[in-house]
């Protein structure tokens, strides 16, 4: 079927903050070449602005968009390289992540199963580096494949040169809006090499009377832990956290827990420490809070949520208040991890 663009389009089911927001322009591309054929329209009609989306779970829309979105549904797992120890899978970037993480978990392929449930499409996974108990999209990424729009040509670019680090890349920083990923390589280990060191695993596998945990009671385990502590999309508009868990210097930590003196802090690599987000916002006094619009998810103050018929205005203010008020109490300024889309 040729190439077709929508126009004036309503993205309220299209994600996972549910907030009814217009698009000039839409179009679905489900191969490579759905997308260079689109590409040309996009050039006949001379529409500015492109935004590609996978499943809507990590974006904020914050006014009707003036130009095109772009959904990606390459879809498709293939084998590309195998053996005795591993394993190497292409897998078309329109794909869901969690369902793919299903599948590999029943074939028996270790190293993904601690990012079960994590929503969203296979090919923004290397985008934010998704991570999540003790696992980050950068440990089984090979390569990531993708039209490069400066150059008008497929590239290939090699896991080393992706530069992932916490909840960033490349495709977050230089190659932002410049690259649409069409592909994912990620190598999965046939051997047993089960992570369980994460706060709170070993606690929950306990509860399900697991004593020597698989693949499968692991990525169980992860999903319940998931489900007790975070909204359903379906039932609560969300996107996950929305500030990125702050990486401060010793001063700052020093400072910090001069004002709340039990709080976690995990070093990192460069001997900077990592916090939690969660813990400045709820002792910056914005536990449980609500307006009649949007609010902090009771269980998880990191989690934003429209209460309803939230504007997308109206949870950036709420973010906006957020930043400002742990700024003033903590000094330390929270970054969002969602993409705020403005234009
Ligand atoms: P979208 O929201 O559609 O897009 C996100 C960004 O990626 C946008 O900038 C978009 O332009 C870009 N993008 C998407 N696809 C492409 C592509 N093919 N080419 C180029 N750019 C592209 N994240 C974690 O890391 N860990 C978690 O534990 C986690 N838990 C979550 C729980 C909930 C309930 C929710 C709602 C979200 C959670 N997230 C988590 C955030 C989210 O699931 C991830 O960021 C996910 O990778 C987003 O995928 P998506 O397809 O929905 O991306
Ligand atoms: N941490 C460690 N080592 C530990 C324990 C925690 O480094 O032993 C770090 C975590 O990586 C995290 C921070 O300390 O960055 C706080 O940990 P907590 O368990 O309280 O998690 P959180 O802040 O509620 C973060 C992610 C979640 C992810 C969980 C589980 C961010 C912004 N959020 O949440 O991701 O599912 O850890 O790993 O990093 C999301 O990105 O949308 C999201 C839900």
């Amino acid at each position: 079927m040729a190439a077709q663009i929508e126009v004036n389009k309503n993205l309220k089911s299209l994600h996972s903050f549910g907030i009814e927001v217009f698009t000039k322009y839409f179009a679905i591309f489900h191969s490579l070449e759905d997308l260079q054929e689109i590409l040309i329209l996009i050039d006949q009609k001379k529409i500015l602005h492109k935004f590609v989306l996978g499943g809507g779970t990590n974006v904020l829309f914050t006014k009707p968009f003036a130009g095109i979105i772009l959904q990606n549904k390459i879809v498709g797992y293939k084998i590309v390289d195998e053996n005795k120890e591993n394993i190497l899978l292409e897998i078309g970037a329109g794909s869901n992540w969690s369902a793919f993480v299903d599948y590999c978990v029943q074939k028996n392929w270790y190293g993904i199963e601690n990012l079960s449930l994590i929503p969203g499409t296979v090919g923004a996974a290397p985008i934010q580096n998704i991570g999540a108990y003790g696992t980050e999209f950068k440990d089984c990424c090979s390569y990531v494949i993708g039209y490069d729009l400066e150059i008008n040509k497929v590239r290939k670019i090699d896991h080393k040169d992706c530069h992932f680090s916490y909840r960033n890349s490349i495709f977050k920083s230089n190659l932002k809006d410049t690259f649409i990923i069409t592909q994912v390589g990620v190598r999965l280990s046939k051997k047993n090499l089960l992570n369980i060191s994460y706060p709170g695993i070993q606690h929950e596998l306990k509860k399900m009377n697991i004593e020597t945990p698989n693949l499968i009671s692991l990525s169980q385990a992860i999903k319940n832990i998931r489900n007790a502590k975070l909204p359903n999309p379906l039932e609560i508009g969300n996107a996950g956290s929305f500030f990125k868990n702050p990486i401060i210097d010793s001063n700052q930590l020093k400072y910090i827990q001069s004002k709340i003196p039990n709080i976690q802090s995990y070093i990192q690599e460069n001997g900077n420490f990592k916090i939690s987000a969660a813990a400045l916002i709820e002792n910056g006094g914005w536990k449980n809070y609500k307006n009649n619009q949007v609010g902090c998810y009771e269980k998880q103050c990191l989690v934003l949520i429209n209460l309803g018929k939230a504007t997308g205005e109206e949870v950036l203010e709420l973010a906006n208040n957020i930043i400002e008020s742990v700024y003033q109490q903590f000094k330390v300024k929270l970054e969002p991890e969602v993409n705020i889309i403005n234009c």
